[in-house]
This record gives C-alpha cells, structure tokens and sequence, in this order.
C-alpha cells in the first residue's frame, strides 16, 4: 500500500496543500476547526509525514558522514561508536563509510555525503582533500579530519601526536638493550605511518649504535604484517632485527603469526615487537601485544563535538586542533 500524501490529506480535508503544510510545521497559522478537519483526515488517511524529505529541504539534515580508512581495523571500529555516542546524544545519526585508503572511494563518499545534505563529515584523510573539503565547507558542510594533524590550521583535527608515538616505541625497545630495529608499515602515503617511522628515526639518532632497517607494507593488515614476519623468519639469525615496531596492531597480529610459524622466533626472547594503537586483540594476541595507545572513543566523541560546534556556529568559527599524547602499555612481546 502506497503511503498517503500531503496532496491526499489536502483533498480529504477540502484544504490546500500549504494548509496541510502550516497543520503539520506552524499550526499557530491555522484555525482550530481547519487543525481539526486536517487532522482527522491524517488519521483517516494513516498519513505518516517524511522527516527525511523535510530536513532535506530545510537543510537541516540530523545525518554526520564519517569516512575512516579502513572499517576492519578495530580501531576504527571503536573511533566511530565514540562519534556514534556524542551524536546520539544530540539526536543525530552516524552514516560510516570506508575508504579502504583510496582516494577515489573516498572522493565518492564525499559526493555522497554531500547530495544527502549531511550536518558534517568526520574524515580520516587519504589523500590530499583540502580543495573538496573547502568547496563542501562553501556549500555549507563543515568538516573535522579524524586521526590525522593538519598543518591547514582552517580546520579542526583531533588525533594522537604520532611522532612521539613512534618515539616512545622505538625508545622503549632501546631501553630493552635492542639495538637492530625494524620498522613494519607503509604506505608512507599514509601520514599516520610517516609520522610513526619520523618518530622512530628520532629515537634511533639519540642511541649510539641504533640501526633501524625499514621493512615496507602494502597496507596496515595482519596479512602485511604476517608476510613481513615470514620474510624475517626465513632470513639466517644474524641477519634478523632484535626488535621490531609495527606501524599498527593488526601489522603486529600478522609479524607475531609469521614469526612464530613452526616454531620459528621466539618473542620476545630474539625478537621484540611492539605495535601501535592497543586494539583489543592486542592483549589478546598469543603472545600479548605491547602498543602504543591511541584512545579511539575518545577521538570520535572529540572530532564530533567539534563538528556539531561548526555546523551550529553562524560565523567566524575558529578551527581547533586536537592532540592527545600517545600511551606506552607494556606486555610480554617486549618483557624479557
Ligand atoms: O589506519 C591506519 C592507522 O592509522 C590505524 O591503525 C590507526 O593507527 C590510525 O591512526
């Protein structure tokens, strides 16, 4: 059964169209006879009004656009219901996209968010979309960049200082007495990723005798991750890091299991590893994962605050940039 129409009501009642409309949006307009007539006719009718239709055309929509980089990793899994928490809290809904870090599928969730008249999109960034975030803000959708800094200071940001981050693991594997690290990530495309190695060489160039080897991903998964480990495993013992810093943690899973295989390395006995972010499978991990922390709800709940703040601001809003500190956990991969 088709629902029933405003121009249905209208007709029943024996009014018009905009009458139905001041019924429905500003009764204050409208007699209580006329209300009455009208009213009865909804309900005759089951009339069911089309919120979505109506914030649409007001441009008021209660949708946020939320493009992550990759929805399999947990921790945008976790980053999302933070922003999905603050948004319901305001009456708004979170519609998730996933980039898979490429750049055309990001383009075209943009283009998406954009024909639904979203309040605003939250974006972890792939490639450089300053430009059409610019001409999204011109049409009236404001944008904050999730996980990601941005030296485009005319936008808001929160994320994790992912330099220090890299700092702090490579530093903590160096107080283990390490000496031969290696790096496990890529592509350096993604800023997260060269902001960790960044920080890493700067831990390295403190240590005398530190050497870092750079060992490059295709993508930040646990199979990258496990390949990377296999290739360490195969290579004759002297010729193998002493400790190894994962880009991300599900890089850390996949180094774990390539390691490990038929009794491959022992970690962290031969080989530490730590990774990045303390996803739940983390501490999880057959041989419980140290990390670096990134707290994920609390990004999302963050970058939402901030984008609700723009999208009700008349003018002059000034963008913030927030970073919280990275977070050492310590576990049995690098105890030992
Ligand atoms: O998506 C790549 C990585 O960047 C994630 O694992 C998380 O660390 C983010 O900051």
């Amino acid at each position: 059964m088709v629902s029933a129409s405003v121009k249905d009501v209208a007709a029943l009642a024996g009014v018009s169209v905009g009458t139905v409309s001041n019924v429905l949006n500003r009764p204050e307009k409208v007699s209580v006879e006329v209300t009455a007539r009208v009213q009865s006719a909804i309900d005759k009718l089951g009339f069911v009004r089309n919120d979505a239709a109506r914030q649409l055309r007001a441009g008021m929509s209660h949708s946020i656009g939320l493009v992550v980089l990759d929805s399999a990793n947990p921790f945008f899994t976790d980053l999302a219901r933070g922003a999905e928490d603050r948004a319901a809290a305001e009456n708004f809904t979170v519609l998730v996209g996933n980039s898979n870090e490429d750049a055309a599928r990001e383009s075209a969730y943009l283009d998406l968010f954009e024909q639904q008249r979203v309040r605003g999109v939250l974006l972890s960034p792939v490639g450089n979309v300053i430009p059409r975030l610019e001409q999204l803000r011109r049409r009236g959708i404001p944008t904050v960049l999730v996980d990601r800094q941005t030296e485009n200071m005319s936008f808001s940001s929160v994320a994790v200082d992912d330099l220090a981050g890299g700092e702090m693991a490579v530093a903590h594997l160096l107080s283990l007495g390490r000496r031969r690290i290696a790096f496990v990530g890529g592509p350096e495309s993604i800023r997260q990723v060269a902001d960790r190695l960044s920080g890493a060489r700067k831990a390295i160039d403190a240590v005398a005798g530190a050497t870092l080897e750079v060992i490059a991903t295709e993508s930040l998964t646990v199979l990258s991750g496990r390949a990377a480990g296999e290739s360490i495993r195969f290579r004759p013992e002297a010729e193998r890091p002493d400790a190894i810093f994962a880009a991300n943690d599900l890089l850390a899973v996949g180094v774990l299991q390539g390691l490990m295989l038929l009794g491959g390395v022992k970690v962290p006995q031969e080989i530490a590893l730590i990774g990045y972010d303390d996803i739940e499978f983390a501490a999880a991990a057959v041989v419980p994962l140290s990390s670096i922390r990134q707290p994920s709800a609390l990004i999302g709940s963050t970058a939402l605050e901030l984008l609700l703040r723009e999208a009700a601001a008349e003018d002059g809003f000034q963008p913030t940039q927030v970073v919280f500190p990275p977070e050492l956990i310590v576990r049995a991969s690098t105890q030992g």
